[in-house]
């Protein structure tokens, strides 16, 4: 089938090469014409493993291409996908503008019958603006042509999002036209193996599922960072409520890690804006707004147990972090706790000495070449002479911990532990200070 994929973004390009893999026709458009003509030669210009030979494979194959055109866009495929972004307006709403602009140029350009699929993720009632500016712009042009709207949103993890779409657990399809559903069965048909993985619904339905699993796992996640501060109070360690409580199948294991909390493109924005949504239909989304400010405060909790272990002491100390990036396998540091910890301990008068197995180019392009961060090439190299360890992203190579480097390497041996990695009875028997998340520090 023919496919047009507006936005060659993370979503974009992800949907538009596993499309273009299972044998369908892809043109990709964008509006940036560098990031178009590196994408033609084949370069990737995100992070995101699996990505860039899959991108080179279909590109040789014929059935992935790129371009800034629009009008052959428009012309291309049955279905318009539309995976710009809608970032967030001051107020955190999501801005539609680029949705809308895509909205205008396949009414402008559109000869026959067309499926547009939003995938971004937009407020809900955005699939009836999209269905009105597309009317409107036909009607201008004194056209009357048939075309269907359908919200399709998209659950992909950054990191395994090439695993996410190739092997779906939904497919998500909000439509009002019986007739559209059965065309993205067949689309999705090669996704959709061993079981019914299609739950199709109303548009609303569909465009609120993707801020109801979002606010959901969000939620998930500020609900155990708030028992690990309890946990703190009260002399318990939450790694044993954790697997206490996962046990449950009605609540079960997954995401309930707690930490130095959640950061990404995705859940503080989906959150603020789901909050912004229900209060323009009078609705006072109390929990979400609690999830948001546990968050908040939880992005705080290493530079706290710092300052504490330092006594307010920070100035002219060097702290090592491991790990910028707001979780691994990304280079992604939008929200990252990474980056309230380091502008906190720079507040605090202090140095970092940083290392990222990824994100180091990234957190040059955000803080440029300032004196008080040292971008490192090893994990060791950020530990000499360094006052104490501060890991902030689970990657694996941080797992399993040389004590003695970090002995010999520290000036003492202090880990501050944000992902609880390590065993604070292990580090204790090492002689090393082990402050973690929600477990008491053992001596
Ligand atoms: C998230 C969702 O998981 C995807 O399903 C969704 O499609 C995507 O947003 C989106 O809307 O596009 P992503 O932001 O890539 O995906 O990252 P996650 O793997 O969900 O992690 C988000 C954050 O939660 C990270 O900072 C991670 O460290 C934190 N987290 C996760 C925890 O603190 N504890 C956990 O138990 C799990």
């Amino acid at each position: 089938m023919k496919v047009t994929v507006f936005g060659s973004g993370y979503v974009g390009l992800v949907t538009g090469t596993c499309l273009a893999e299972v044998g369908n026709e892809v043109l990709c458009v964008d509006i940036d014409e560098q990031k178009i003509a590196m994408l033609k030669r084949g370069k990737v210009p995100i992070y995101e493993p699996g990505l860039d030979a899959l991108v080179q494979k279909n590109i040789e194959g014929k059935r992935l291409n790129f371009t800034t055109d629009v009008t052959q866009g428009v012309a291309h495929g049955l279905f318009q996908f539309i995976a710009v972004g809608t970032p967030p307006d001051e107020d955190g709403s999501a801005d539609l503008q680029y949705v809308l602009a895509v909205a205008r140029n396949i009414g402008e350009h559109m000869k026959d019958y067309r499926i547009v699929v939003n995938k971004s993720t937009v407020p809900v009632g955005t699939a009836d603006k999209v269905r009105e500016t597309i009317r409107k712009t036909l009607e201008k042009q004194g056209a009357s042509l048939e075309f269907d709207v359908v919200s399709n949103p998209e659950f992909l993890k950054e990191g395994a999002a090439v695993e996410d779409f190739m092997k779906p657990d939904r497919v998500i399809i909000g439509t009002d036209n019986p007739r559209t559903t059965e065309l993205l069965r067949v689309l999705y048909a090669p996704f959709n193996r061993n079981h019914d993985r299609l739950v199709a619904m109303d548009i609303r339905s569909a465009e609120l599922t993707k801020y109801a699993a979002n606010a959901m796992l969000a939620t998930k996640i500020s609900f155990m960072n708030e028992m690990a501060n309890l946990a703190e109070k009260l002399g318990a360690n939450i790694e044993q409520v954790r697997l206490g409580i996962g046990a449950d199948p009605r609540i079960g294991y997954h995401f309930i890690y707690p930490g130095c909390g959640y950061g990404g493109s995705c859940f503080p924005k989906d959150v603020k804006a789901l909050e912004r949504i229900a209060r323009e239909v009078d609705y006072n989304a109390e929990l979400l707004n609690a999830v948001e400010t546990v968050n908040n405060r939880q992005k705080q909790s290493l530079f706290h147990k710092i300052r504490h272990h330092f006594e307010g002491q920070l100035s002219e100390r060097t702290i090592a972090l491991w790990g910028l990036a707001f979780k691994p396998n990304t280079d992604d540091m939008r929200e990252a706790p990474s980056r309230t910890l380091m502008e906190a301990l720079w507040e605090a008068g202090a140095r970092i000495q940083a290392y990222d197995p990824v994100a180091r180019d990234e957190a040059r392009r955000i803080y440029g070449n300032r004196q008080e961060l040292v971008l490192c090439e090893t994990p060791e190299a950020a530990l000499q002479g360094a006052d104490a360890l501060a890991v902030v992203t689970e990657w694996n190579v941080f797992r399993s911990l040389d004590f003695e480097m970090v002995k010999t390497s520290l000036k003492a041996p202090v880990v501050f532990d944000g992902r609880n990695l390590y065993d604070p009875a292990l580090m204790a028997s090492q002689g090393i200070i082990h402050y973690s998340i929600g477990r008491p520090v053992m001596t």
